[in-house]
């Protein structure tokens, strides 16, 4: 068995292969001057874990290749991209979690990802296997004189598992999404007053969820803010408006790789690969 390493994983699938007790398959990746991609893998094993996170249309296009050179696949995708377009919204759109399931699954045997956007997302799979990194985010705050919010009720779930892992108090927020870009979270009593308090929530895009939540924590009289998340996708400078808004920090897990990744889904990962 071997682990393939995917441009938009690289050092998870490392740490993948290590806790396997496996190494790397070797595979070179290039990008034409048009932007169209290449792929060559080196080297020939009985079975194949692919790691790759979809975070970008190249990411995804990787994937497609790779399918035309790799058999008996078992497929990690850490952060699975296009997960938020779960149902038609407006009609005549495309679903485009259920195309993208139609395709890994028609390639791989089996399909692993981290905290799925959503139970419809996930419902347009057969072979996927969704883990939970939440616990994970609450190991890291266990012991801390913390409160997590939840920045949203469809979060709240996620973040009551992060909050009884780490012992510490939780509450939420009603946000309204507006549009791609824009939120509205309603004002609401809630004890933060002279407390740390963690935003958490499973994706952090444009951050602007993670901005309206920490003016309205911040108004309550809290003594600092800081966001975790399980997927930093942090797309249009979102990092520089969260630390605009004063959040003290940033804490992600390693599905989509950057400076934030501090905490490693490697190990419930490679369990579940076992
Ligand atoms: C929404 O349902 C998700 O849980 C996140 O709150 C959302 O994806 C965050 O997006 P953004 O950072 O763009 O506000």
């Amino acid at each position: 068995m071997k682990v393939v390493p995917c441009p938009s994983s690289p050092l998870l699938a490392k740490r993948i292969a290590e806790e396997l007790g496996t190494t790397l398959t070797t595979v070179n990746y290039k990008k034409f001057p048009d932007g169209e991609l290449y792929v060559r893998v080196d080297g020939k094993s009985d079975e194949y874990i692919v790691v790759g996170s979809i975070n970008s249309s190249d990411d995804l296009a990787v994937l497609l290749l790779l399918s035309d050179v790799l058999e008996d696949v078992k497929l990690v995708v850490p952060y699975m991209g296009y997960a938020r377009q779960d149902k038609v919204f407006i009609e005549g759109e495309s679903v485009s979690i259920r195309a993208l399931a139609k395709l890994l699954e028609s390639w791989a045997s089996e399909i692993i990802t981290v905290n799925i956007h959503s139970k419809e997302a996930e419902s347009h799979f057969r072979k996927l296997k969704n883990l939970d990194a939440m616990p994970l985010i609450g190991e890291r705050y266990s012991n801390k004189d913390v409160v997590m919010v939840s920045p949203d009720r469809g979060s709240l779930e996620r973040v009551k598992v992060a909050a009884e892992v780490s012992g510490c108090e939780y509450d939420y927020l009603e946000k309204t999404r507006i549009d791609a870009t824009t939120v509205e979270i309603k004002p609401k009593e809630m004890d933060v007053e002279g407390k740390n308090v963690v935003i958490v929530d499973d994706i952090i895009s444009t951050g602007g969820t993670v901005v309206e939540a920490t003016k309205k924590l911040m108004q309550l009289g809290a003594k600092s803010v800081e966001a975790a998340c399980v997927h930093a996708v942090l797309a249009d400078f979102a990092a520089i408006k969260l630390f605009c808004a004063g959040i003290r920090d940033i804490i992600a897990t390693d599905t989509v790789e950057g400076v934030f990744s501090k905490i490693s889904v490697a190990g419930i990962i490679a369990k579940n690969l076992r």
